[in-house]
């Protein structure tokens, strides 16, 4: 018997419950692992609310974690038991001290990562990955917005784009995580609760304004986002932080300067063992080089059971960087 957490109904971070749990043997294209560290990340608290649908009720949590493979299923042939895994896109379930996950959804860690950063970095990590690398591709030098700079997506955005020579202005709500942002890199940041952001991003800027927005935020900031962009400047939104953008009137993007948005997701950016390989090498090595450093502040490591108050926590803006799961912590 081991256990998880799931929940039966949508709602607050109440609905969360520590249960007892029987995993089935791995399928034949499965990998069973013994979880020791469990990212938690803020969609997961979609899932938990109702904003996104899980396949059905009552549901396992979380699609992130790293830990010992336990069991492997006939037909898999690049993992083994015993090895050192971490995954970002399971079936929901991580919230779990035992989960199975599909083979080509597995990459084996390097000894120089831990489990605790390798659930720190892995889904967070992989978005940055693409977000800078992908979606647009920043350039050494260049000057761009990314709201939430202190959180966990946003403290490794503000590592990697020092690390390609970027200038990140980075929105924040209070001046303890603008210094966070700032250590890791932040070229600039703006208090929004003290700052205007279109103001300060124009006198930032030379009055020049930014060439892309990178914005998980969602509905408070999807207009402001708009006005901190050039004329053909690219919006993209890829969160919903404080709820999500809707009823879109695209004559918007025409008004502010022939704008471009995108709505990008990191299911639809890794969708095969290739671009997964491709993924978590780059950012491996940016992990392993402590280039994007992840540690976890021990009041961020929740046990399993208090996965209530992780989202709590996470929910109420009270964490920076990434928090976790610790199963038998
Ligand atoms: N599309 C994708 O592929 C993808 C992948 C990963 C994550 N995401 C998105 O990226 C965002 C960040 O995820 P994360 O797990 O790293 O979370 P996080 O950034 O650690 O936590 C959310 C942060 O958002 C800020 N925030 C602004 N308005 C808020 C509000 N109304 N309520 C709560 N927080 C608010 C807070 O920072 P301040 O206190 O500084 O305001 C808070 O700490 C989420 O929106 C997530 O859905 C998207």
């Amino acid at each position: 018997m081991t256990k998880r957490i799931q929940f039966s109904t949508h709602g607050g971070p109440e609905v969360l419950e520590y249960v007892d749990f029987i995993p089935h043997d791995p399928t034949l294209n499965e990998v069973q692992v013994e979880n020791r560290a469990i990212g938690i990340n803020f969609i997961d608290t979609y899932f938990r609310s109702g904003l996104y649908s899980p396949p059905s009720l009552p549901s396992g949590l979380g699609t992130e974690a790293a830990g010992v493979v336990i069991k492997v299923g006939a037909n898999v042939r690049n993992v083994k038991v015993g090895d050192r895994v971490v995954y970002a896109q399971s079936m929901l379930g991580a919230y779990s001290e035992i989960h199975n996950v599909p083979e080509d959804k597995i990459a084996i860690l390097p000894d120089a990562i831990s489990f605790e950063q390798a659930a720190a970095s892995f889904l967070k990590g992989l978005t940055v990955y693409y977000l800078l690398r992908q979606t647009y591709e920043i350039k050494s030098g260049e000057l761009f917005l990314f709201h939430a700079a202190a959180g966990g997506v946003g403290l490794i955005a503000c590592q990697w784009a020092k690390a390609l020579g970027a200038k990140l202005i980075g929105t924040v709500s209070s001046e303890q995580k603008a210094a966070l942002a700032q250590q890791a890199g932040a070229w600039a940041t703006i208090n929004y609760r003290t700052e205007d952001i279109v103001h300060r991003v124009l006198e930032l800027t030379d009055e020049q304004k930014v060439s892309v927005v990178y914005d998980s935020v969602g509905k408070d900031t999807w207009e402001t986002s708009l006005d901190c962009l050039k004329r053909r400047g690219l919006m993209v939104s890829f969160g919903n932080t404080s709820g999500p953008v809707t009823g879109v009137n695209l004559g918007i993007l025409n008004q502010k300067g022939s704008l471009y948005v995108t709505r990008p997701s990191l299911f639809s950016y890794i969708t095969n063992r290739t671009e997964l390989a491709q993924a978590s090498s780059e950012l491996f090595s940016m992990v392993a080089s402590g280039a994007i450093k992840v540690d976890v502040a021990d009041k961020q490591k929740f046990a399993l059971e208090d996965a209530q108050a992780a989202h709590r926590v996470l929910e109420g803006s009270q964490t920076s960087g990434s928090s976790l799961l610790i199963p038998g912590l």
